[in-house]
């Protein structure tokens, strides 16, 4: 975890980057006078966005970035400007860097200083010598006139959710099944001061959660069905906002088994949801939102066992609805209807749903933005597009067309897993509204939950996504 702190007075001796324009004034940056003409050649010509000064005693660097007519799309700028001064911390073994805002300009600091910490995530703990690889950078300080301290402190939480649920992410099945996962959240809960309850195999098969235990029968390990709740005193809502998370700690895909190369060998992330909404508990109960927020992860590996659901199977889910199961690789939405299902029992006021659903949706945005799709009310889907552009974790919205609910009829149940060829990420999102009698948001995160090769501040591997749009829709709430 980097630590991101205010920083006092600049002292002269300590490695620091100014925050700047071509035409910021570096006369208080205390440089030289042949430093300052050479840094602004360097940056004219060079088309560079950033010059670095090696005093000896300490490093000095000269940041800028690309302006864009949008300021959030300016702000993602800074944020991967930061990502990639961390490859620059290590060549020169810093450990503690202070970031001064020249331009008085909040959002950008905030940006380059959560792009620079984000950046330095690693996840190391399987390395025999960790201490070789490991990044040299421990302490961000930052030094505005603009930047409050609350949001600093923010960002440390935001910062620190998003690394837990990206380790979670990373985790393998070895380590992470269901139990052990549902271990992990009470583990985070007793960190953050947020209520974890899980519920076992026993108590699952008495409230009848068909889908899930139609999910876990190919399995040795049994399920989990993990509820958190941050009920804060003094709480904006009166009915509470819950969230739900895919938690297949992995997918094989059952007895329909994936084929291995860039499928199946990735499916360890498929639990991706479930971490992103119990990252979301930990940041709003350690900032004390006030927000009623609840959490439900359905947690199972999936797995083509001597007992597993077999495709033709009919499954009678918690809610009494019948599903023809006709793809056991469409496991996600069996395990999730239960949960949607249980949700109705809190009134609320809007669910939001987070799963690594369907490789439609990779297949149709690829990993750049989140696939969203609802029945909430436009303000709602408003405000989370906001949301979305102001963390650079944007949403693309799908339709919702009543005619895709056709494509999920069955001959012989009410409904089947899965719809026709076409519009694979929308049959999964008419799939689980059948289980919602409340305002409802799917995203389907199966894109940016898990990177196979590196992107500025999001990594590689688990990216921790779902996490910062969502604090910052309930901080603006
Ligand atoms: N976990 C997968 C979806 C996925 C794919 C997540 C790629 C991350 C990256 C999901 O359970 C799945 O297998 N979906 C199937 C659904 C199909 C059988 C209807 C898919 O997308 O192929
Ligand atoms: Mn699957
Ligand atoms: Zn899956």
């Amino acid at each position: 975890m980097t630590s991101i702190k205010k920083s006092g007075k600049l002292q002269p001796s300590e490695h620091v980057v100014f925050l700047c324009n071509k035409k910021t004034s570096l006369t208080s940056t205390g440089l030289t006078e042949k430093e300052i003409a050479f840094a602004k050649t360097q940056l004219d010509k060079n088309e560079k966005q950033n010059v670095v000064i090696n005093q000896f005693n300490r490093v000095v660097i000269i940041q800028t970035a690309e302006s864009k007519k949008q300021k959030y799309l300016t702000n993602e700028n800074w944020r991967k400007a930061g990502a990639n001064l961390v490859g620059g911390c290590n060549e020169f073994k810093i450990s503690q860097i202070t970031i001064v805002d020249l331009l008085n300009d909040a959002e950008i600091t905030l940006a380059f200083s959560e792009g620079l910490a984000l950046g330095n995530y690693q996840f190391l703990r399987y390395k025999n010598k960790p201490e070789k690889e490991i990044n040299s950078l421990k302490t961000i300080l930052v030094n505005s006139k603009k930047v409050k301290d609350k949001d600093l402190e923010q960002l440390q939480i935001l910062e620190e959710a998003v690394s837990k649920t990206r380790t979670l992410v990373n985790e393998p099945v070895s380590f992470l099944n269901a139990v052990q996962l549902s271990k992990e959240f009470e583990k985070m809960g007793k960190e953050a001061g947020f209520k974890v309850e899980v519920l076992h195999k026993a108590k699952i098969e008495a409230l009848k959660m068909g889908g899930l235990l139609a999910v876990n029968k190919g399995s040795i390990d049994p399920p989990t069905f993990t509820i958190m709740e941050w009920k804060p005193q003094r709480a904006k809502n009166k009915k509470p906002i819950v969230l739900v998370g895919k938690g297949v700690v992995y997918d094989t895909g059952g007895l329909s088994l994936k084929p291995t190369a860039n499928s199946m060998d990735l499916m360890k992330c498929d639990m991706a949801g479930s971490a992103a909404v119990a990252g979301i508990m930990y940041a709003i109960a350690k900032a004390k939102l006030p927000v009623h927020v609840i959490a439900l992860a359905p947690a199972t590996d999936n797995r083509p066992g001597e007992n597993a659901y077999a495709p033709g199977d009919i499954i009678t889910m918690m809610s009494g609805l019948t599903v023809e199961m006709l793809n056991s690789d469409a496991e996600g939405r069996m395990i999730l209807a239960d949960a949607l299902h249980y949700a109705k029992r809190y009134e609320p006021e809007l669910v939001m749903e987070f799963s690594t659903l369907t490789g439609a949706a990779m297949a149709a945005i690829g990993s750049f933005g989140i696939v969203a799709m609802g029945t909430a009310e436009d303000a709602v889907k408003n405000k989370l597009k906001q949301s979305g552009n102001n963390v650079y974790e944007r949403l693309a919205e799908f339709p919702f067309w009543e005619e895709y609910d056709d494509l999920i009829k069955s001959d012989i149940a009410e409904i089947k897993n899965i719809g026709g060829p076409y519009g694979g990420s929308i049959t999964a999102g008419k799939f689980l509204a059948r289980f919602t009698d409340y305002p409802f948001m799917h995203f389907d995160i199966a894109g940016p939950a898990f990177l196979t090769t590196k992107d500025t501040w999001r990594g590689k591997g688990g990216t921790g996504v779902g996490v910062r749009l969502l604090f910052d829709y309930l901080k603006r709430k």
